[in-house]
């Protein structure tokens, strides 16, 4: 790994045949200060959004205590490069081998669950154990967010009141979390979800201790422009506050996107063109699983210093590097008009999801990667056109669509 100024810096100097991952160490620092300074409660990072080892000490040195991990591997992961780290396994379906080496090897003590067997297997695998901290995860409806998390877990609301009465009995602390799914467009996503906490705890009448209310929080892509961070933050604060629970009740949330989007982007060559689609050397199983079976639309700016003032924008779609059709991306993704195979472009805000979903499948995937200086394509934490203006003078050419 080495350092470089910027994005077309790199390819200015290193022309490269494979896609190369760029890191923006600066911006996930800063979304990490947001969290720990602004939310009034503990931020816990949720591994599964990048578990880069990197990434992970970034967020600890800039005051990220708590980790949201959801299988051993991560809590290995987390125990190995922060061994100071608090560790919450908030993953409501576990094995119980699972759930006794994270207690009785790596010092775990919190734990999610949303039924009565997840339960009585956390009482079995702990041996009973009486210093733990459980979460019983509420369904809450994913309507605000771009990518559900309502089907497959989260217990009804018609038992939720007998869960939250049975993990009482055992819990040494007793919390309640929900996920209201990812990208969430609206705080009302938050407001609602907190709606059902506060008839839960009403109707098991049972001290809470935690209420936790998972991650959603947003970045920002083509076409998702959330509010700010703040008013997310403003509502949650509000309704904690209202809520019937011990005046020591803590207030915890889990973002991944929100912490991590901006922390990479990606350089990707053009291979070859067709018409209106572009055959670019990454894709749906490297880091754009999301464009290809989501079809999310992330930022791209086409990095070449010549290319001629006025230039016309065109709407194009990717192939990527594998044999399969599947290997698509329909965008549409903004570039000039004159791209031509041998360009490079810059696909960004690929922090949180992308690069940790990569596979070698069809021997592509290999990515090297590179730290550079300039501002991620867009933010959520502070005005993008001003950190454009400052950090990227050498672009001729940008789509940020
Ligand atoms: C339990 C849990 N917490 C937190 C997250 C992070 O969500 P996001 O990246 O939308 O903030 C997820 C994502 O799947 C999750 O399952």
């Amino acid at each position: 790994m080495y350092e470089n100024i910027d994005a077309l810096a790199v390819v200015r100097s290193t022309s490269p045949d494979e896609p190369i991952t760029l890191l923006r160490p600066h911006a996930a620092t800063r979304a990490a200060r947001f969290f720990v300074e602004k939310f009034q409660g503990k931020s816990l990072y949720a591994v599964k959004a990048n578990p880069s080892p990197a990434l992970l000490e970034l967020l600890w040195d800039a005051g990220i205590t708590h980790y949201d991990v959801a299988s051993l591997g991560e809590v290995r992961l987390v125990n190995k490069f922060l061994p100071d780290a608090k560790l919450c396994f908030m993953h409501p379906v576990k094995s119980e081998r699972a759930i006794a080496q994270a207690y009785h090897n790596h010092g775990v003590r919190t734990f999610s669950l949303d039924s009565h067997e997840e339960l009585q297997k956390i009482v079995r695998a702990t041996k009973g154990a009486t210093d733990l901290e459980l979460c019983v995860r509420i369904r809450v409806s994913s309507e605000h967010a771009k990518l559900s998390l309502a089907s497959k877990f989260g217990a009804d609301p018609s038992e939720v009141a007998d869960l939250l009465v049975a993990t009482r009995q055992v819990a040494d602390a007793l919390g309640i979390c929900f996920h209201v799914g990812s990208q969430a467009m609206s705080p009302a996503a938050f407001a609602e979800a907190m709606g059902h906490v506060r008839a839960a705890i009403v109707k098991a009448s049972v001290t809470v201790d935690i209420v936790d209310v998972g991650g959603g929080f947003p970045s920002v892509y083509p076409g998702m422009e959330p509010p700010d961070l703040e008013s997310y933050f403003d509502v949650i604060h509000t309704m904690f506050e209202d809520l019937p629970i011990s005046y020591s009740a803590e207030l915890w949330c889990e973002p991944g996107r929100a912490l991590c989007a901006e922390y990479a982007s990606l350089l990707v060559r053009v291979e070859k063109r067709r018409g209106r689609e572009l055959y670019i050397n990454d894709g749906a199983y490297g880091s754009l699983f999301d464009a290809a079976h989501v079809g999310w639309r992330f930022p791209v700016t086409l990095l070449r210093s010549n290319t001629a003032i006025g230039t016309q924008m065109a709407e194009f779609s990717f192939y990527g590097p594998t044999c399969d059709d599947m290997d698509y991306m329909a965008g549409p993704f903004i570039l000039p008009d004159d791209i031509k195979a041998g360009d490079y472009i810059e696909v960004g805000m690929l922090g949180a999801y992308g690069c940790a979903m990569r596979t070698e499948f069809n021997g592509f995937g290999e990515t090297e990667t590179i730290i550079v200086e300039d501002a991620p394509m867009a933010t959520l934490y502070g005005d993008v056109r001003d950190n454009d203006a400052v950090h990227r003078p050498m672009r001729t050419s940008t789509s940020h669509q």
